[in-house]
């Protein structure tokens, strides 16, 4: 493979920024100053700016639609259908990257990259999560600041959230939410917490990669470019 797009697949910089590594000498493969236009391999030790890039080819990487009425475990003790079912044959050794609810819709990312997941995952690095979010009725300035500004949640106020009314009658409003935090039911519990119940909870975007138009229960790799913005997220 060519080293530009290897150095950009391990997660190193976008392919034209590692082609400026390159042409800078600040590329080794095997000992040896790298070439724009080398190819390279998992068997070759690259060397960038004097730090060895860990191999990552191997790793798949998924985005699925989650339906509701599945569980994001692998096996399920009440015996539920699982995400897993709906993985094409032959996606490997993969598992979701964090949980969406049994009833929740939307955006699931899946990988066999353990760094990943853990970096995705990892409450401080509060990686932002959208999701369209429908509740009976209007609400009101007054519970849209509270979300936004934390409610208690476990005995904990929630971190600032993002509250934006995207469409309302006197019957449905549809809003996009916006926390950094995973905690469990957090959006379902935090309209709870305002007297608000949510009857459609759907994940469209982590950072700034969205779901798009992937249909729902359907699954498709990430492309090269949504990996690298993942791992540098
Ligand atoms: N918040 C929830 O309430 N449920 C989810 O599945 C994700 C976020």
């Amino acid at each position: 493979m060519r080293i530009n797009k290897y150095l950009a697949e391990c997660g190193v910089a976008s392919r034209r920024a590692c082609d400026t590594l390159i042409r800078e000498g600040k590329v080794l493969v095997n000992g040896k100053r790298a070439n724009l236009g080398d190819d390279v391999s998992e068997k070759d030790m690259v060397v960038v700016n004097g730090t060895e890039v860990a191999h990552k080819l191997s790793h798949s990487y998924f985005l699925m639609n989650k339906p509701k009425g599945y569980v994001c475990t692998v096996k399920d003790d009440k015996d539920r259908k699982t995400v897993m079912e709906l993985l094409p044959e032959g996606a490997g050794r993969v598992y979701p990257i964090g949980r969406l609810d049994y009833d929740t819709e939307g955006m699931l990312l899946f990988t066999d990259d353990g760094d990943l997941a853990f970096r995705l995952t990892h409450p401080k690095n509060e990686i932002p999560k959208t999701y369209l979010v429908r509740i009976e009725g209007v609400i009101g300035d007054n519970e849209l600041n509270r979300l936004r500004s934390g409610v208690e949640l476990d005995g904990k106020r929630t971190n600032k959230a993002k509250v934006k009314v995207i469409e309302t009658d006197k019957k449905f409003t549809k809003l996009h939410v916006t926390i950094n935090e995973g905690k469990n039911r957090q959006v379902r519990r935090m309209f709870e917490c305002v007297g608000k119940q949510v009857d459609f909870l759907k994940r469209i975007r982590i950072g700034d990669l969205g779901l798009g138009s992937l249909p729902r229960g359907k699954v498709r790799k990430l492309t090269q470019d949504e990996i690298y913005y993942l791992m540098n997220l």
